[in-house]
């Protein structure tokens, strides 16, 4: 598949739905071909609706969306899976294959090559009722990279995958980028999206507050380090109490500590303080994941109580 030419573009897109709620306001973003782009943010920020306006399931308020796909295909995966519970695992996929405009040649042999890549061949015979909830979702995929697509947009693909399949998934997915094609997914796997994705794009309360390399959005959180320490006998409940003061998501398994330092906790100071207390056998300065970043990328930033995605 040459995907030379393929393009999404979204200028100034406002939905506004139908009890008021505006879903995004003013999306602006362009996607070349050959990259993969993580689309990230809370619950609500709008990802899904930015995603169903690329599917064509709604259409914009304000604004305008454009599609170019270089083989006229584009790959779709809902947030929630659409199956036709009569049909088999392979009927299913194929059915999408079909709908694509694909030959019943092609259909054929590209399900045999999606269901491999999803790694269900061993259930492409099964009716889709029998399947378990990872395995559903991995037939949603399947029917996304089905006719290899020169656009693929994926809501949240791997919410209930195992890790096996999700690494499995952004591997293809980086792979069908490198062969040209235009890759848009969304996850709250920000280890993931740090590791396949090229590109971030962040939403917030429906619009982008980022969009840049993984790479650049990493640098911006500099500032941002966690601790990884060896101490010589486990933490007592008075060093715990003084871990706890000075980092977040604190894990202690034995006398292994990390963390994320609070804001205002320097380096020198979580060494004096734990020195002071303990032995250190070994320690380990955390440079920042895409996750610390994201966390942090906002005072208060966190979950914004809206409803769930
Ligand atoms: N069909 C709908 N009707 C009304 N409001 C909606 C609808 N779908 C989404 N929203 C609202 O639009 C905002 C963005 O939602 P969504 O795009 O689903 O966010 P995300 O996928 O990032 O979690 C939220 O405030 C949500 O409640
Ligand atoms: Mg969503």
């Amino acid at each position: 598949m040459s995907g030379a030419g393929s393009l999404v573009s979204v200028e100034g897109v406002g939905k506004r739905y139908r009890n008021g709620v505006w879903g995004v306001r003013d999306v602006t973003f362009r996607l070349p071909a050959g990259r993969v782009t993580g689309l990230v943010g809370p619950n609500g920020a709008g990802k899904s609706t930015t995603l169903n306006l690329l599917g064509g399931l709604i259409r914009p308020t304000t604004g305008t969306v454009e599609m170019v796909s270089a083989n006229g295909r584009v790959g779709w995966c809902p947030q929630v899976d659409l199956i036709d519970w009569s049909l088999t695992v392979a009927e299913n996929v194929l059915l999408g294959g079909r709908l694509l405009g694909l030959g019943r040649k092609e259909a054929r042999s590209s399900t045999a090559a999606v269901l491999e890549v999803t790694g269900l061949s061993a259930c492409a015979e099964r009716n889709a009722e029998t399947l378990s909830g990872g395995q559903l979702r991995r037939m949603q995929i399947a029917r996304a990279l089905i006719g290899d697509p020169a656009v693929l947009i994926l809501d949240e693909p791997t919410s209930g995958l195992d890790p096996e399949g999700t690494d499995v998934l952004f591997g293809e997915l980086r792979a069908r980028a490198r062969h040209g094609a235009v890759v848009l997914v969304s996850s709250h796997d920000l280890h993931s999206v740090e590791s396949f994705a090229d590109d971030i794009l962040l939403l917030e309360a429906g619009t982008v507050v980022a969009h840049s390399p993984v790479q650049e959005f990493l640098a911006r959180g500099e500032e941002v380090v966690g601790v990884e320490v060896d101490l010589d006998a486990p933490p007592d409940g008075a060093l715990r109490a003084l871990l706890a003061g000075q980092l977040v998501e604190l894990s202690i398994d034995g006398s292994h500590v990390a963390g994320r330092f609070k804001p205002g906790t320097t380096t020198a100071g979580f060494l004096r303080m734990v020195l002071s207390a303990a032995e250190v056998a070994d320690f380990k300065q955390r440079t920042a994941s895409l996750r610390d970043v994201y966390l942090a990328r906002s005072p208060g930033a966190g979950p914004s109580g809206r409803e769930a995605s």
